[in-house]
């Protein structure tokens, strides 16, 4: 009998085991959130340990069971003390996204850490930790249909992309979406719709924007000003770096160096520029500043596990750290802005927000340092926070530059970021190296950061670290006219990198770099409309052309600027490039070219049946008036084309309420001639009487014709 117990004892905790093990794979919850969007919630999901996401713009709700033959599904499991999340991968399929990481477009076969990391010209970790985290995966079939897997956390994560699609993370257990769509393009609108869109940028962030670390004293940035207008080299913006502070103590400016910002903001208005100054979130810690003084009657800095505020080491020795995961704080950051701002101010520049931290082994604060929350955030631990600390910064600063510009659309670029973080500022990818091999890397670096929300991005023109040679810049410049953020960088100590310091020759390309973006806005301003209504990528991969074709998958030299404009770098080698029509164009057809022009510029190519709105040339967008127009149109076989033109005040908010135009012009053939005409427009701004001039690229040759607005255009075709 005694015997008989045992044997059913050990079946039934076999059998126990076997049901337990089923259900650690299995998802506990799963619900349709939208249409082919599922979530799936792990055995042991534990609310307060993850939510409220960070990355989600509002919390969904569930409107039905997972399809039965749903199949993309998640199998959970834990491997040691790491929570695991595991997609297996069907052949051929090509993965993206992940972030901002350095190395190949197609991320298949690759490791990659989210802890967001100071990581300078990215020679730690291997170059797979980097300055942001971005728990999300674009899968691409071999069909072109795809699908997007977002993790729902903020915790320490690895994804682990050599056998399948794997999560891990030592944090809580997270929740899962996953979105099926047709093709990747509909993968991207339905992140944006979830993890929200960009807002519309002024029309100014997308000029070129000339920094360095740093221009000092304001002499020196009223020189390196002056010699853009002299030499009519376009420029919208005129950086400041860390060297303007009174000893890096933020929102404070040097008496020497800089005694009346209020007048060099001023200086740089009346010519033309807008000028965007750095803040950091590390506030000296002495008592007698404002910053410290005012944050710790508050009783806002980050803590230590003892409970003590927490000081660490930046620019300016000993400082706490606004613990931004507070309401308290927020609100406090948000109205240093005030008087900040009152200077002329146009932009903020928040780096170091990962948060950094000199003479650590990590870089970075402890992880059990407590962040105190409030409002709908918990508490936590730093190890919880810490890849939300910068877009909680830039958070606080987007309401602070809107608390005193109510009527300006704000600029804010932030170093570290989050999924999501695009609703806040822009980025750039941090402190790269002035070499070839970070020229090239650029591209599937700003291409996956793209393909991860992030569509207002872009490197530092040039390499931050190190000397650029004539020929780099050159090529880096005439590249990087076309990335969607635009700004030249370098390091403290390096050589003057101003794009006439390098030659006459690279003088010349650099101003014919700029002259075509200058030329292009009003197609890259219509992109960035786009994206911050549906979430698409401004710079998409050129496999966007035909997701189908396998070719294109791992493209990563030439890039599209929307679906219309493909950009061939000069030293792209033997790239593939999309089947049908895509004609070469020039921006001035007919003007010549300088030699160095020739072996420097990338090549433009314009979809066959489009039509690329194009603006008169200026310096800067002060006071920029879109006349007259310029067509550029590349007929398809059926001898028509069409393209679409975005516009408003270029930097208000008179857009929400109707006062923009969005006009549709189709270019048909008619006998020996193309006629182009606004076929559709919306929007209330009243339609402008201006001049249009279309240029039409055949295999003929350019043809040209002129009209108006309201009467369209004729290109007589002999
Ligand atoms: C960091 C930034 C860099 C900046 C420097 C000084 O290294 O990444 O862009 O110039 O700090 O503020």
């Amino acid at each position: 009998m005694r015997r008989y117990l045992y044997v059913l004892c050990f079946a039934l905790i076999i059998l126990l085991s076997l049901q337990a093990a089923a259900e650690a794979g299995a998802a506990r919850h799963s619900a349709l959130i939208d249409e082919n969007i599922a979530v799936f919630y792990p055995p042991g999901f534990v609310p307060e340990r993850v939510m409220p996401s960070f990355a989600l713009v509002r919390e969904f709700r569930e409107i039905g069971k997972v399809p039965e033959d749903w199949e993309v599904i998640p199998g959970f499991e834990m491997e040691g003390d790491q929570f695991g999340v595991h997609f297996p991968v069907q052949r051929g399929t090509s993965l993206y996204g992940t972030g901002e990481v350095t190395g190949p477009l197609v991320r298949n076969g690759t490791v990659r850490t989210l802890w967001n990391t100071d990581n300078w010209t990215y020679s730690r970790f291997g170059g797979n930790q980097l300055y942001q985290s971005h728990p999300w995966v674009l899968a691409v079939r071999i069909n072109g249909s795809a699908y997007g897997i977002l993790c729902d956390s903020t915790w320490r994560m690895k994804i682990d992309l050599r056998d399948g699609i794997k999560f891990l993370s030592g944090g809580a257990p997270f929740r899962v979406i996953v979105i099926q769509r047709d093709s990747p393009q509909g993968v991207m609108r339905a992140l944006g719709n979830l993890t929200g869109t960009i807002e519309l940028p002024p029309l100014w962030a997308l000029g070129y924007q000339q920094c360095r670390y740093s221009y000092y004293p304001d002499s020196r940035v009223r020189e390196v000003a002056d010699r853009f207008r002299e030499l009519r080299m376009p420029c919208d913006v005129i950086w400041h770096d860390i060297h303007y502070m009174d000893g890096f103590r933020v929102f404070t400016f040097d008496r020497n160096r800089f005694p009346d910002p209020s007048a060099t903001n001023r200086y740089l208005h009346e010519r033309g520029f807008k000028t965007v100054w750095m803040i950091d979130p590390g506030v000296k810690a002495e008592s007698g500043y404002f910053v410290y003084d005012s944050g710790t009657q508050l009783d806002i800095w980050t803590r230590t596990a003892g409970g003590r505020n927490f000081v660490g080491r930046v620019w300016p020795g000993d400082c706490v750290f606004p613990d931004f995961t507070m309401p308290a704080a927020r609100l406090w950051w948000a109205s240093l802005y005030q008087r900040f701002m009152e200077t002329g101010v146009d932009g903020v520049w928040n780096d170091m927000n990962e948060p950094a931290l000199f003479g650590t082994e990590t870089g970075t604060m402890p992880e059990d340092n407590l962040h105190r929350g409030g409002g709908e955030i918990p508490p936590g631990t730093h190890a919880r926070y810490h890849n939300v600390y910068g877009m909680l910064m830039v958070r606080a600063t987007r309401l602070g530059i809107r608390m005193v510009n109510p009527e300006r659309r704000p600029f804010v670029l932030t170093r570290a970021n989050y999924l999501g973080g695009q609703r806040y500022a822009a980025t750039w990818t941090g402190d790269n190296r002035a070499s070839w091999e970070h020229l090239k890397i650029s591209i599937p670096m700003s291409l996956n950061l793209s393909l991860s929300g992030q569509p207002f991005n872009g490197p530092d023109i040039g390499g931050f670290d190190g000397n650029a040679t004539p020929e780099l810049f050159g090529h880096w410049i005439a590249v990087g006219a076309f990335y969607p953020f635009c700004r030249a960088h370098t390091a403290v100590n390096t050589r003057n990198q101003e794009p006439w310091e390098f030659g006459q020759d690279i003088e010349i390309v650099a101003r014919r770099a700029l002259e075509r973006r200058y030329r292009l806005l009003p197609y890259i301003y219509t992109l960035f409309r786009e994206s911050s209504v549906s979430g698409m990528p401004v710079m998409r991969p050129v496999f966007f052309a035909d997701p189908v074709d396998p070719a294109l998958r791992r493209e990563q030299e030439a890039f599209l600027l929307g679906d219309r404009l493909l950009v061939i770098p000069a030293w792209a080698d033997d790239p593939a490039l999309p089947d049908g029509l895509w004609r070469s164009i020039d921006l001035d057809p007919g003007s010549g070219g300088h030699h160095a022009n020739r072996a420097i510029q990338p090549e433009l190519r314009l979809k066959g049946g489009s039509i690329l709105p194009a603006g008169p040339l200026v310096q800067s967008t002060d006071g920029y008036r879109l006349a007259p127009l310029t067509l550029m149109v590349c007929l398809d076989a059926e001898g028509s084309a069409i393209g679409d033109l975005y516009e408003d005040d270029w930097e208000g908010y008179g857009y929400r309420g109707g006062d923009y135009l969005l006009t549709r012009y189709r270019a048909s053939s008619c006998g020996d001639t193309v006629k182009v005409n606004a076929e559709a427009r919306s929007g209330l701004m009243k339609t402008p009487e201006r001049e249009i001039r279309a240029i039409l690229f055949t295999g003929r040759g350019t043809f040209r014709g002129a009209g108006t607005e309201r009467g369209g255009v004729v290109i007589p075709l002999n």
